[in-house]
């Protein structure tokens, strides 16, 4: 078999976290070369017990787990406690996992791993942007060593979730993200409209949830609460933005449209703080710095769930 493609994955989980990371230790042409977590969903404390549990569960003890930056760069901002559970993994009072989070920080760990996979590197950034602007502003060699990264975050036509055109990983730390997006020269870029139109049904995830593995078994515990909520809130579709960002890095070859524009983060706007601005038609003349997801595969990004969760 060829050589794995080594991919480092800043996350917050979360349960649409914990999805993705379960897809991505699954996938057998990926080897998961760390977790740098970041604050977001909920606070970092438990962002980084979630992120050991998650590689407790998967049997992947082996992970080093970094932890990064409880805070956004400059201004505080609310997590999405009323969406994951306040300790972000639905409440059910989980054991904690016997591993350590390593003593390294999740920027400094960014900026070995990418020496150490220099040119091979898939970065893939699940939260909220801190980490990877600290290690930007650290080093700002940094993307010429990424071969890939790939970004949940953003509403690419002014859908957003967290406000009217805010996505909620862009608008907790706008600065952070518009460190990212002027640093890197391209980013592949997986929104939350892109989310919406790649819903699963309630029903056929419920199916998945009662396979007799223990992976599904975890997930279906700490997803109940964030299930029902949605279910409620956004009817028979369920949303996993980072699990849709995820298979889009596992099987890129997935994607069904794809298009490539310029992309700014608004920092200052009343209303529009966090705003991901799309120049659509290249009225900037800045170069197009981002691959947008429009489509992908359903059935793929299906099919990447259901064995993830051994179903
Ligand atoms: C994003 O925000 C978080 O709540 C999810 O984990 C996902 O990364 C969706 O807007
Ligand atoms: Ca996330």
């Amino acid at each position: 078999m060829s050589k794995k493609i080594p991919l480092l994955i800043d996350t917050d989980p979360g349960v649409d976290d914990a999805l993705a990371l379960l897809m991505a230790f699954a996938d057998e042409r990926h080897e998961v070369i760390g977790l740098t977590v970041a604050a977001g969903n909920v606070g970092l404390e438990y962002t980084v017990r979630n992120a050991l549990k998650l590689c407790e569960v998967a049997g992947r003890e082996d992970v080093p787990v970094f932890a990064g930056t409880p805070d956004p760069l400059v201004y505080p901002a609310e997590d999405a406690a009323h969406v994951h559970g306040r300790d972000g993994f639905g409440d059910v009072d989980l054991p904690h996992a016997a591993c350590q989070v390593q003593a390294e920080h999740a920027a400094l760990a960014i900026l070995r791993l990418s020496h150490e996979y220099a040119g091979e590197l898939l970065l893939v950034a699940l939260g909220p942007l801190t980490n990877i602007a600290l290690a930007l502003k650290l080093d700002p060699t940094l993307p010429q060593r990424v071969k890939r990264f790939l970004v949940m975050g953003g509403a690419i036509n002014g859908h957003g979730n967290i406000t009217p055109v805010a996505e909620f990983n862009i608008a907790f730390d706008p600065e952070a993200a518009h460190i990212v997006f002027t640093s890197f020269p391209h980013i592949e870029v997986a929104d939350w409209e892109a989310t919406i139109a790649h819903g699963m049904l309630h029903r056929s995830v419920e199916t998945w949830l009662a396979a007799d593995s223990d992976k599904a078994r975890f997930y279906e515990l700490i997803s109940r609460k964030t299930r029902l909520w949605s279910e409620d809130s956004r009817g028979e579709h369920w949303y996993a933005a980072d699990a849709l960002a995820m298979a889009w890095a596992l099987q890129p070859d997935g994607a069904t449209q794809l298009e490539q524009r310029p992309l700014s983060i608004e920092l200052t706007g009343a209303r529009t703080r966090g705003a991901t601005v799309v120049d659509w038609n290249r009225q900037t003349g800045a170069p197009d710095n981002t691959t947008l997801l429009v489509g992908y595969d359903q059935a793929r990004f299906e099919a990447q769930v259901q064995r993830a969760l051994g179903a």
